[in-house]
């Protein structure tokens, strides 16, 4: 799905940067440039949701570690 228009930027593309190490919004936004002079910054709501749900679910799975 895509979340930026402006860039093409897809969820895949989000998630991907954040197992790199982009961790936060802001990172993210500066990393693909969504600030650059033609990009609108509307996505910036829809990165942030997705990167507060991955928070969300890695905390989750620290305090439930999968046992093997
Ligand atoms: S939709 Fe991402 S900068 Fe416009």
């Amino acid at each position: 799905m895509y979340v930026c228009l402006c860039k093409g930027l897809t969820e895949s593309d989000v998630r991907a940067a954040g197992r790199q190490g982009f961790l936060t919004t802001r990172q993210i936004v500066a990393e693909f440039g969504l600030r650059d002079n033609g990009c609108c910054g509307r996505c910036a709501k829809n990165i942030h949701e997705l990167v507060s749900l991955a928070k969300s679910q890695l905390e989750t799975t620290c305090q439930n570690p999968v046992r093997s």
